[in-house]
């Protein structure tokens, strides 16, 4: 277990979310649900200190893109060590995607890979997100989120996203589910 990551968690419970990173499984889990129809362009949305970012990356076709969200600037330093030119991060809110994509000259992605921990938002603040993730996809776009066992996320999502595939992930701490989610 990263101390970082679990001294962050500590001091921002409501942010980071859980005390440890995402398991090797639960990464290459997300990252192959991402990758399933080929997307040339992902935003990661809570990148950490970069597990699920490696796992995208092994994974990604040279023509692909990902564009990295991170909000504490410690996990921020980690995740610019990652040196590959497929990958931009930035150290910002989630909530100024839109913004942040057009400085880099790009208006919608084809992929929102989330690990945010949506559960920690206040249900007005959750409605504006899912609003923004409609805005910032492209047509035929898709969503994928996980969340821990104890958060069954489904029917929060299935009021947003007409289709909602659900796999389960056993080997992690918790045991998470990852939600695929397209219109
Ligand atoms: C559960 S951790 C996941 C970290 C990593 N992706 C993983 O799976 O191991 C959630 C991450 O989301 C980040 N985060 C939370 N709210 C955010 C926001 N509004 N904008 C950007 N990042 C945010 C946290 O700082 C934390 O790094």
């Amino acid at each position: 277990m990263s101390s970082q990551f679990l001294y962050q968690y500590l001091v921002n419970p409501g942010i980071v979310g859980n005390p440890c990173p995402s398991s090797r499984t639960l990464c290459c889990a997300v990252a192959r649900s991402v990758l399933r129809n080929n997307p040339r362009l992902i935003a990661e949305w809570g990148a950490g200190q970069g597990h699920i970012t490696r796992a995208l990356l092994s994974l990604m076709q040279p023509h692909q893109r990902l564009v990295a969200f991170e909000l504490l600037d410690i996990f921020v330093r980690d995740l610019k060590r990652i040196a590959d030119p497929r990958l931009s991060v930035i150290h910002a809110d989630l909530r100024d995607t839109h913004h942040y994509l057009a400085e880099l000259g790009l208006q919608t992605v084809d992929c929102i890979c989330s690990s945010i921990p949506i559960n920690n938002y206040q249900s007005t603040a959750r409605t504006d997100f899912f609003q923004d993730i409609k805005q910032i996809l492209q047509p035929g776009g898709y969503y994928i989120q996980y969340a821990y066992l104890w958060r069954y996320h489904r029917p929060l999502l299935l009021r947003v996203f007409p289709r909602v595939e659900t796999k389960f992930v056993f080997a992690n701490f918790p045991p998470a589910f990852v939600y695929s989610c397209t219109f």
